[in-house]
């Protein structure tokens, strides 16, 4: 298979650049500069390299630099901002730094003949942010484009097939971004586009038909995206010799567990074993407030559940592991303050007896993972199923989680839900949800005076859940959604819509 190299030198978009790669169906795999030597990207066989933007300049000591070996091994290499910069550095042209050269936001850039810019303009819209910026170009360089205050804005040795823009492709606001892209993996790198998500299914499921054969898989089920789509590619793989199980912590949304089963047992035929621990849980939970506690219990609780069902399977040969391509990039970072304590199966590998481990979805993003799943005949309620955060409705009960609780916030939330549903308004926001807050208050109801809980409904608008605005859903949608849940779930009595972006708050209030 065909594959770009994305030479992470710290660059905010380097993923967003892997995956612009990938649309024009060319594997992209990112690497941080630092962990990968030019004689690995030869003997690696990618086909070009893309050098990503970064926050330095290259002029200071301490910022990311490059063996230049890797302008001369034949590969073609594309450098975007801070790439583009270093690549100069390396060829010594010349890089100066001037705030009033400075450039950010959308900038008309004029292009000149190259075919980095086949069928593109001569005149259009890019995106820049830079403070540092070359002033000349390498010998052996040519300028391809120029802004009213970057006289290189692109340049480019067509014999070694180096080119080096300053503004960001990858981003949508540079117009013809996706056009460029285009001509240096397919001009430029001479790609075929082998990597279509038919092929990877496929593949995959012959891999896997093969190293498995005979062998005893152990995969854990969530009934989220990403372990549903590894189980019926795995399912498609080895039948039966696949053994999920799902852990019903009874935190799950109305008529969710039984949906899981259905889709797994009922649609494919799967060897699924569904634990109702429910009760375990609860007696676990019972009297804890404090969000952190719980999120701690339930991941605790989670892997001794498992371990017991584990027991009673006996030995596996594998287990099968939902990681996905972010994960893999972001493992190995840096350590940023623990906000929330993320629960997911991550402490299972010590509690169960195994030989290997599998991870068929280690090379994909999300919405390749989604597009997978679609190919797979995963029902689509499941493939596009909103995010829910492991602990479940434990952390959107606020205070002690009581099976009453629990019941109230299952009735209000699929209310909400299906009010959003019936506007169409599911692909407006990204998750939706109701919170079951500690606090009563006075209602009245009929003649009679009534006191129950207050619901906080939650919809956010998001990319990537770091940052995350409040939707403005209709004021129509509030209100008939508001309306139902007063009328129809007993123990409400008022329905708030929560107004906080994040940050300050988090999607989830615990
Ligand atoms: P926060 O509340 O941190 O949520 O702004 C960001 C996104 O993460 C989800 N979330 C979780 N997902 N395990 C998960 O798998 C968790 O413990 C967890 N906590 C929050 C949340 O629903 C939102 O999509």
């Amino acid at each position: 298979m065909e594959k770009i190299l994305v030479l992470d030198f710290g660059g905010q978009y380097n993923q967003l650049i892997a995956r612009r790669v990938r649309e024009h169906n060319v594997y992209a795999q990112i690497k941080p500069y630092n962990k990968i030597s030019v004689d690995e990207i030869k003997d690696a066989g990618y086909k070009g390299i893309i050098f990503t933007g970064g926050p330095n300049s290259v002029y200071d000591d301490s910022s990311p630099h490059y063996d230049a070996e890797i302008l001369n091994i034949g590969i073609p290499v594309l450098g975007i901002c801070y790439g583009d910069q270093l690549m100069a550095f390396m060829a010594n042209g010349k890089v100066a730094s001037a705030e009033n050269s400075s450039e950010y936001g959308k900038t008309t850039v004029q292009t000149f003949d190259s075919v980095l810019f086949k069928d593109i303009p001569d005149e259009s819209v890019c995106w820049m942010s830079h403070t540092d910026f070359i002033t000349e170009a390498p010998n052996g360089f040519k300028v391809i484009a120029k802004t009213s205050k970057c006289p290189v804005a692109a340049m480019c040795d067509e014999e070694r097939n180096l080119y080096g823009v300053q503004f960001h492709p990858e981003v949508t606001h540079t117009v013809y971004g996706k056009q460029m892209l285009k001509n240096f993996l397919f001009e430029i790198c001479k790609c075929s586009g082998d990597w279509k998500m038919e092929n990877f299914v496929e593949n995959s499921i012959e891999k896997y038909k093969t190293e498995l054969a005979g062998k005893k898989v152990l995969l854990a089920l969530s009934g989220g995206v990403d372990s549903s789509v590894a189980a019926v590619l795995l399912h498609k793989a080895i039948g039966q010799n696949l053994i999920c199980v799902f852990v019903d912590h009874g935190l799950l949304r109305k008529d969710e567990g039984d949906f899981v089963e259905k889709t797994f047992r009922g649609q494919f035929g799967m060897n699924l074993i569904r634990v109702n621990a429910q009760d375990r849980f609860l007696s676990k939970l019972s009297c804890v407030c404090e969000p952190e506690q719980k999120r701690k219990i339930i991941g605790e609780e989670f892997i001794r559940v498992f371990e017991d069902e584990a027991k009673k399977i006996g030995k596996v040969d594998v287990l099968v592991q939902g990681t996905i391509y972010p994960d893999v990039i972001e493992s190995g970072k840096g350590d940023s303050a623990v906000i929330k304590s993320h629960h997911n199966v991550g402490g299972l590998p010590d509690v169960i007896s195994f030989e290997e481990i599998v991870e068929p979805l280690r090379d994909l993003f999300k919405d390749e993972v989604r597009k997978a799943g679609t190919q797979l005949g995963i029902p689509y309620e499941l493939v596009w199923r909103q995010p829910f955060p492991g602990p479940g409705l434990a952390v959107r009960v606020i205070g002690e989680i009581t099976k009453d609780k629990l019941d109230i916030l299952r009735e209000a939330d699929a209310i909400f839900r299906e009010e959003i549903s019936n506007a169409r308004l599911e692909k407006e926001t990204n998750q939706y949800f109701a919170v079951l807050t500690d606090l009563r208050s006075v209602g009245v109801m009929g003649d009679a005076r009534t006191y129950g809980y207050t619901v906080a409904l939650r919809a956010v608008t998001t990319d990537d859940f770091m940052t995350a605005e409040w939707t403005h859903l209709p004021y129509e949608v509030l209100e008939k959604a508001s309306s139902r849940i007063t009328n129809e779930v007993s123990g409400i009595t008022r329905v708030v819509y929560d107004i906080t972006s994040k940050p300050p708050a988090t999607v989830e209030w615990e």
